[in-house]
């Protein structure tokens, strides 16, 4: 069988893309990353790329005229690198439904929280997590879902519970989230590359494997 092409999209460290990445290369993910896009130059996410030797570009939402413009040139792009999904990892622009609809069902974002709770417009980074904080539940998580043309509106393919500490800071919650999200979102591309993702709707049905 012919390996998943992946298209990851992001705008900094890329610590998702690295575990990404190295699940493609122990042979966990039967897919291999095609090509890396950041929004922003100088990005730590780029440096993985090369360390790797992967085809990169940077493609920077300013240089274009208008938003289509710029998607013009991402669609382009993943197009001729061939790739099969579209994978979101710490990609800050919000795309809108002319690049959705160029890969629609193939296009899978990564949120630091349990969707619908701390998610869309201002919701990113450490935000997110100060916003938990600030709440204060006990439970956040990690939710994997496909883009539709809403902020952290589409399917939800998985989700994890990560617990909130007493003494917890945004950043020391980011990291306990971080790590969950290393695993979570492997599995997600792990049950598309396999075909096991079915959309009903809002509903993702996970398909039974040969493994289970
Ligand atoms: C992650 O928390 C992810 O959930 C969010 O942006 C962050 C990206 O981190 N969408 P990294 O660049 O993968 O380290």
């Amino acid at each position: 069988m012919s390996k998943l092409r992946l298209g990851v999209l992001v705008s900094g460290g890329g610590s998702n893309l690295q575990s990404i990445i190295d699940h493609c290369n122990s042979g966990y993910l039967p897919a291999e990353v095609a090509i890396v896009i950041s929004s922003k130059e100088g990005v730590y996410a780029l440096e993985r790329a090369k360390r790797h030797n992967i085809s990169y570009a940077v493609v920077d939402p300013k240089k274009f005229p208008t938003k289509e413009a710029y998607e013009d040139e991402l669609i382009k792009l993943l197009k001729s690198s061939n790739v099969g999904l579209v994978v979101l990892a710490g990609f800050l622009k919000v795309l809108s439904p002319h690049f959705v609809n160029a890969f629609q069902d193939k296009i899978m974002n990564i949120h630091p929280s349990l969707i619908p709770a701390f998610c869309g417009e201002g919701f990113y980074g450490e935000r997110v997590h100060k916003a938990v904080l600030d709440y204060g539940v006990k439970i956040t998580g990690v939710t994997v879902h496909f883009v539709d043309e809403g902020t952290d509106t589409g399917p939800i393919i998985l989700q994890r519970a990560v617990p909130v500490l007493d003494d917890d800071t945004p950043e020391i919650l980011a990291q306990r989230v971080l790590k969950e999200e290393h695993k979570i979102y492997p599995e997600a591309i792990k049950l598309f590359a396999q075909g096991r993702l079915q959309i009903h709707g809002r509903k993702v049905k996970i398909v039974k494997g040969e493994e289970n």
